[in-house]
C-alpha cells in the first residue's frame, strides 16, 4: 500500500470511529475545499425589523358589563368576547335552569360535557347535582345554575387565578341580573372568586356569608364541589347537610 493510501485508509478509520458510518451522497464531496471558501458572515437584522410575537388582546370585560340589562343581552355580550380560554372551548356555557328561582347555584368551570352542550352541570359532577338537589325537593326549574368560568380549560385543568380574575365581572353581572334570594357556591374556585375566601372549601363549606357587589347583598352559602364529592364520598354527609340549610333558607 503507498504512503499516499496508507493515509485515506488513517482517515476514513477515524471518521468511523466517529460516528460516520454511512454514506449519505453517491457523489464524493471533497469538504476540504469546500471549507476553504469563505464562510458566509451573518448580516445582523436590525430588531426593529423582526416581527415581534404579537401578545393576544385581553379586552377587559369590567367597564363594561353594566351596558348588560338583561341575561340575553349580557349572554350576546359574552358570546362575542375574546380570551384564550373561548378559542379552545366549543361552546359558551352561559346558564341552565331558571333565571328566576330563589336558589342561584355557582360552579366552578364547565368539563367536556358542559363545552359539548353548552350547558352547565351536565357531565358525572352534574347528575351527583342532580340528585342532591332532588334531595331536598329542587331541580332544574327550580334553581338557576352558572359557573364563575363560562368556557372549558383544555384538558378541563383548573381555571388560573388570572383567567378568574379576567372573566369575573361577567359571573358578577350574571348575578346581580338574576338576583337570586341565595346562592349556593359550590368548591374553592367559587367561593374565592367571588367571596375572596382563600382559605380553602375544607374550612370555609358550611358557612354563611354576605355575597356584595356594591349596593348588592346576597346570602351566600359555601360547599363542596360535586366532582370533590365524587372523588371523596366521604364528604356527602357533610354535603347532605349543607344542602339541607340551603332547604331551611329557602323555605324561610
Ligand atoms: N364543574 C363545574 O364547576 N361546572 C360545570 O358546569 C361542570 C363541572
Amino acid at each position: 500500500m503507498t504512503a499516499e493510501n496508507e493515509n485515506i485508509l488513517a482517515d476514513l478509520e477515524w471518521t468511523v470511529a466517529a460516528g460516520a458510518d454511512e454514506a449519505v451522497g453517491d457523489v464524493p464531496v471533497d469538504r476540504f475545499s469546500v471549507r476553504s471558501k469563505p464562510l458566509a458572515v451573518p448580516v445582523p437584522v436590525p430588531v426593529a425589523t423582526i416581527p415581534a410575537a404579537s401578545p393576544e388582546p385581553v379586552s377587559d370585560p369590567a367597564p363594561s358589563v353594566v351596558n348588560a340589562t338583561t341575561l340575553e343581552e349580557l349572554r350576546n355580550m359574552m358570546a362575542n368576547f375574546d380570551c384564550a380560554l373561548k378559542k379552545t372551548a366549543q361552546n359558551l356555557v352561559f346558564s341552565d335552569g331558571n333565571p328566576s328561582a330563589d336558589l342561584m347555584i355557582v360552579g366552578e368551570a364547565p368539563g367536556a360535557e358542559e363545552d359539548k352542550t353548552g350547558l352547565p352541570f351536565v357531565g358525572a359532577s352534574g347528575h351527583l347535582l342532580d340528585k342532591m338537589l332532588a334531595s331536598i325537593g329542587l331541580d332544574r326549574t327550580s334553581v338557576y345554575i352558572s359557573n364563575v368560568v363560562p368556557w372549558r380549560p383544555p384538558l378541563n385543568r383548573k381555571p388560573s387565578e388570572a383567567e378568574v380574575a379576567l372573566l369575573a365581572p361577567f359571573i358578577r353581572r350574571h348575578i346581580a341580573l338574576a338576583h337570586p334570594k341565595v346562592l349556593l357556591l359550590l368548591g374553592g374556585s367559587s367561593v374565592s372568586a367571588l367571596l375572596g375566601i382563600g382559605e380553602g372549601i375544607t374550612r370555609a363549606r358550611g358557612k354563611w356569608y354576605a355575597y356584595r357587589d356594591g349596593q348588592l347583598e346576597i346570602p351566600a352559602f359555601a360547599s363542596f364541589h360535586p366532582a370533590f364529592l365524587l372523588r371523596s364520598p366521604a364528604q356527602k354527609k357533610a354535603a347532605w347537610f349543607d344542602f339541607l340549610t340551603i332547604k331551611r333558607a329557602l323555605s324561610e
